[in-house]
């Protein structure tokens, strides 16, 4: 069937519609009903297990000997490959091993893990218990987790004695005891993945040894839960300090996955597919885990960066000797990689002729970058749109279903089940090619967020500016063909190398310090990273040791926040431009640090900072 056909059988009756999907899963009780109005729930009677359906049904089908799982760790040098078999033996016996620390169906488990196999089979082994995994990207810092623990509150952390980044090794560990130190919450123990390169030291009567207790583990059967049942939650920046908790139910999620695995990427039962991200991140969870191993197909588990870890030709190398048919990675990691390898001799030297494209995702696509991977690879390059609350992808090119056309500086048209708008600011629609808010029409499709942890209020306003629609908080526009143009951001949220940050949270890490007076944080354009974030900074008068000062709110972001919030910048200014009502006017501040050209507002306080602020950025702007 064709894009046209399904968008409109989607439309038309989207409870067959979906209910077929539903189909392709294994149920221990297939739903009647697929969305429930009153509930605004899908699959209000189904009940199934994830977990059976992304990895026993598989070799229950007879496919136990077929690739399931492959790890490739350029960083530590090792590989390592699962079947099907294999995985499920790890996963249950994994799942024994929590369970024997009293883990439960609804129970919260947090996973702070670098990018081991380990780390995917303990979120497997959550699903097949019907716990509910956390898993907290391992470059955020032990304040972060302490956050992350305070408010979903699990039974139990699972962790390493260490990650890797190029040149270092992170202690998981000292990171962990930090956070388990600051958080109000105490789960009953931590089980430690003792990784050979570095040994952590277990504290007696909390910490326990995972090689051990995994040995002595029975394995542990699947649990069936309600569609509705929660399967993760994943937090993710919001405009405060506090970050939301995505939750992700059952049913709906393992239906459309499994269906954009054909649908949207063109992949079938047994091919190898390549999410290029991390386990921390929706598409990690989505295209790492869960999307492929329902599906039936090998999926590729990357500890390395797309450079340096050795070269920029790693992730062809690695396409080629799996014969990846379909990769999926963000457009800074292409940036990296044009900028060590300009002429893509890396990408000549492969080859890749199982490779039929390539999705980019996470942050804008800037043509240039796409156009030159396009014309390196001679594959169709793909943008495509969509938000951890989302789940999976809501703007794409349907790859799957025969769509090729792509449109310049467009993510491509709206995914069969989500209804795109666009509004003004006082809820008017507007005319196509106009840009605006970018809304999606409830109910919400199959797999998007139903709810925030512990958290009603933040839920309901991504729904009350708009009734009757969810506030994306991009801007965007849709052309007359149904090409919709993703603009950025509405709010203070920024994209850095794909990696969703809030600048108002890094703005109260910054307030914090005692010499800070007030601040403004805003996402500068970055060449490599997409964005960047630079601080505008007033000191208390007569502050003489701005360098001091400078290096310390740089280790308070680090150290609050995690690394890769680093600031580009930091001006030290002697006031922030303003409107007359105090509000800070950050747009004009990003303005200036991208060297655009700026328009004062007539509402401006004192027009007298603005100068002395050009003047610095000029002078210190980065080459
Ligand atoms: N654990 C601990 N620290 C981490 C980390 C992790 N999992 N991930 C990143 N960091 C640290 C880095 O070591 C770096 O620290 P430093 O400032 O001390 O050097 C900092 O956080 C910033 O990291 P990163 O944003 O990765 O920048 P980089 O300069 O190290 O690497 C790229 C640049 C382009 C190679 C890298 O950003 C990249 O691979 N981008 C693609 C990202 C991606 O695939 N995102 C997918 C989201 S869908
Ligand atoms: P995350 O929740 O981390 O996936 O971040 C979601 C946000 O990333 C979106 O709201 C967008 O602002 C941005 N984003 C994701 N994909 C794209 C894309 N293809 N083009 C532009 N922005 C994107």
């Amino acid at each position: 069937m064709s894009l046209a056909d399904v968008a409109a059988s989607a439309a038309r009756d989207p409870q067959a519609f979906w209910l077929d999907a539903a189909a392709g899963l294994d149920w221990t009780r297939f739903p009647n009903q697929a969305h429930d109005a009153a509930s605004d729930s899908w699959f209000p009677d189904g009940e199934l297990n994830t977990c059976f359906n992304a990895v026993d049904r598989h070799v229950e089908a007879g496919r136990d000997d077929a690739t399931a799982l492959i790890y490739e760790s350029p960083i530590t040098g090792k590989s390592a490959r699962f079947s099907f078999a294999e995985l499920q033996e790890r996963v249950a016996r994994t799942a024994g091993m929590i369970a024997a620390q009293g883990v439960e169906k609804g129970d919260r488990v947090i996973i702070y893990m670098p990018m081991v196999p380990e780390a995917v089979f303990a979120m497997l082994a959550c699903a097949r218990l019907g716990a509910v995994h956390s898993v907290v990207f391992g470059g955020f810092a032990a304040p972060e987790l302490a956050k992350r623990i305070d408010d979903c509150e699990p039974k139990l952390v699972l962790s390493a004695s260490c990650g890797f980044e190029p040149g270092r090794t992170i202690a998981y560990k000292p990171l962990l005891d930090q956070a388990l130190e600051l958080a109000r919450h105490k789960p009953t123990a931590a089980i430690i993945l003792q990784r050979e390169e570095l040994s952590a030291a277990l504290q007696e009567g909390r910490d326990l040894d995972w090689q051990a207790n995994y040995a002595e583990a029975d394995p542990a059967p699947c649990v069936p839960v309600a569609s509705s049942d929660p399967l993760y939650i994943l937090y993710t920046s919001g405009t405060t300090g506090t970050p939301k908790g995505v939750v992700r139910d059952n049913g709906g999620h393992a239906t459309v996955l499994h269906w954009s695995m054909g649908s949207i990427y063109g992949i079938d039962t047994g091919d190898t597919y390549w999410a290029a991200s991390d386990i921390g991140w929706v598409v990690g969870h989505s295209y790492i885990v869960y999307g492929p191993l329902l599906k039936g197909c090998a999926t590729i588990l990357f500890e390395g960066k797309p450079v340096g870890t050795p070269d920029a030709g790693i992730f062809w190398r690695l396409v080629d000797q799996h014969q990846v048919k379909v990769l999926f990675t963000a457009p800074t990691a292409i940036r990296a990689i044009r900028r060590s390898d300009p002429d893509g001799s890396f990408i000549d030297d492969a080859s890749l002729s199982s490779l039929q494209a390539l999705f980019l995702a996470g942050e804008r696509a800037d043509p240039d970058t796409l156009l030159w991977i396009a014309d390196k690879l001679g594959k169709p390059v793909i943008d495509h749109w969509w938000q951890t609350e989302l789940g999976w992808p809501a703007i794409a090119t349907c790859f799957g279903l025969g769509e090729t056309e792509i449109r310049a500086g467009s993510a491509g048209r709206a995914v069969p089940g989500y209804r795109f708008k666009v509004r003004d600011d006082a809820g008017d629609p507007v005319d196509a090619g106009v840009v605006g808010n970018l809304l999606i029409e409830q109910p919400l499709p199959p797999g998007a967020f139903r709810s925030l942890w512990n958290n009603p209020v933040k839920f309901q306003a991504g729904f009350v500016d708009f009734p009757g629609h969810y506030t994306t908080g991009d801007a965007g526009m849709i052309d007359q063909d149904g090409y919709i143009h993703i603009m950025g951001r509405t709010d203070d949220i920024i994209n850095v190398a794909g990696h969703r940050l809030s600048t108002g949270q890094m703005e109260e890490v910054v307030a914090n310090h005692p010499q800070v007076v007030e601040c403004a944080v805003v996402g500068a354009t970055d060449e490599l990273k997409g964005e960047m974030p630079v601080g505008f900074v007033v000191t208390r008068p007569g502050c003489a040791r701005l360098d001091e000062v400078h290096s310390e709110l740089v280790a308070s972001i680090r150290g609050d926040i995690g690394p890769i919030a680093s600031p580009r910048s930091i001006y030290f200014v002697d006031g922030l431009p303003k409107t007359r009502s105090g509000k800070i006017l950050r747009n004009l501040l990003r303005d200036i640090t991208n060297g655009a050209d700026i328009s004062i507002p007539q509402t401006i306080d004192d027009a007298g900072v603005i100068e002395p602020i050009i003047e610095q950025v000029e002078r210190k702007a980065p080459a």
